[in-house]
């Protein structure tokens, strides 16, 4: 492992993959309540728990907190160590450092824990200055209440302000969540990927499965549906050479699906998926994304195919 990893922040580089929980609550974009049950979400969980995943990711937004407390409450009953990361969102009314630890407080409460392991401001916000978040941050961590701190969709300024940051008070900063998929691959183009590596900043990858699109179930005739349908409109139009590659390569591999070939990618390019899972069989199915690993052949084949698709 890196030298440049801070002792502190060293669990979160053992980890290969996680599970996102934006979709267990939330009716806006994931459309809760419709298709997927409690008890889907549920299995989804323990399915995760059972394939060997560590690590859960949620935020106190959302479905407005119930994300958290469905963690909280699959926390319970397990008797497995499950590592949780969740997120500070900055609300326009929030304009103090003091609200970020006051806001982990509260996501403390939901999901049940005295202590998350990885606390992340979701977004940057000009409304609170980086230094004065970065103090709240560490708040946290004094205060014992979060193992780790990070950043989430933070560019390559916005990191380093929070790297000096943090790191004159003698804090890691342990990760920058962003959106990281085979058809999202700004962040490696433009250099965050390789400054993260550089600083010891572990990179999450959101939306590793571009949201589903690179499963290979949503074709032109069979969009994915609510909003992801008009985002993916133009994209999707464009997939189907990402997808038979990726099909050709997974059997190459004794029939590896889309979705574990799309996350073993992200793996091989040293970053940490989270994808998002509504049941147990989507949980299962990428859990299958570890133990074992592209060939440097097939990430250039991958990286070529995407580069003429990818954002
Ligand atoms: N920090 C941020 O701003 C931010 C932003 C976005 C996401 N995130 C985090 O990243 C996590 C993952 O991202 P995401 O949820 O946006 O997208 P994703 O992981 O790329 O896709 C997840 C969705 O794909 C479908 N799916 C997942 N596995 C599947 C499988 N094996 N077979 C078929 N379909 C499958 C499911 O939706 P359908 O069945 O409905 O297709 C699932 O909800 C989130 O849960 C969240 O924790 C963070």
């Amino acid at each position: 492992m890196d030298n440049a990893v801070s002792n502190e922040v060293r669990f979160l580089h053992a980890i290969e993959l996680g599970l996102g929980a934006w979709s267990w609550g939330d009716r806006v974009v994931w459309q809760y309540g419709r298709g997927y049950t409690d008890d889907d979400i549920r299995q989804a969980f323990q399915a995760s728990i059972t394939e060997g995943i560590r690590f859960i990711d949620t935020a106190e937004v959302y479905g407005s907190g119930r994300s958290e407390r469905m963690t909280g409450q699959f926390l319970k009953e397990t008797d497995q160590p499950v590592l949780v990361a969740t997120k500070f969102f900055p609300m326009p009314w929030r304009l103090t450092k003091d609200s970020i630890p006051s806001a982990l407080k509260r996501s403390l409460d939901r999901l049940g824990l005295e202590k998350v392991d990885l606390y992340q401001i979701h977004w940057p916000t000009p409304l609170l200055r980086i230094e004065r978040m970065m103090e709240g941050l560490v708040a946290c961590v004094d205060k014992g209440w979060a193992r780790a701190v990070g950043v989430s969709n933070f560019d390559q300024p916005q990191m380093l302000r929070s790297y000096s940051a943090l790191e004159r008070k003698s804090v890691p900063l342990a990760s920058n969540q962003v959106h990281y998929s085979l058809l999202n691959r700004k962040v490696e183009k433009n250099g965050l990927l390789a400054r993260c590596k550089e600083l010891g900043i572990r990179l999450i990858a959101y939306s590793p499965l571009e949201m589903g699109l690179l499963t290979g179930k949503y074709t032109p005739a069979n969009p994915p549906p609510g909003s992801r349908g008009g985002r993916y409109a133009s994209l999707i139009q464009k997939l189907a050479p990402v997808l038979k590659l990726m099909t050709e390569i997974g059997q190459d591999h004794g029939g590896k699906s889309n979705a574990q070939v799309a996350l073993n990618w992200v793996i091989c390019k040293g970053a940490l998926p989270i994808p998002g899972a509504k049941n147990a069989a989507q949980a299962l199915q990428n859990a299958g994304a570890l133990g074992w690993k592209l060939t440097d052949e097939e990430m250039a084949k991958l990286d070529e195919v995407s580069d003429k698709t990818a954002q």
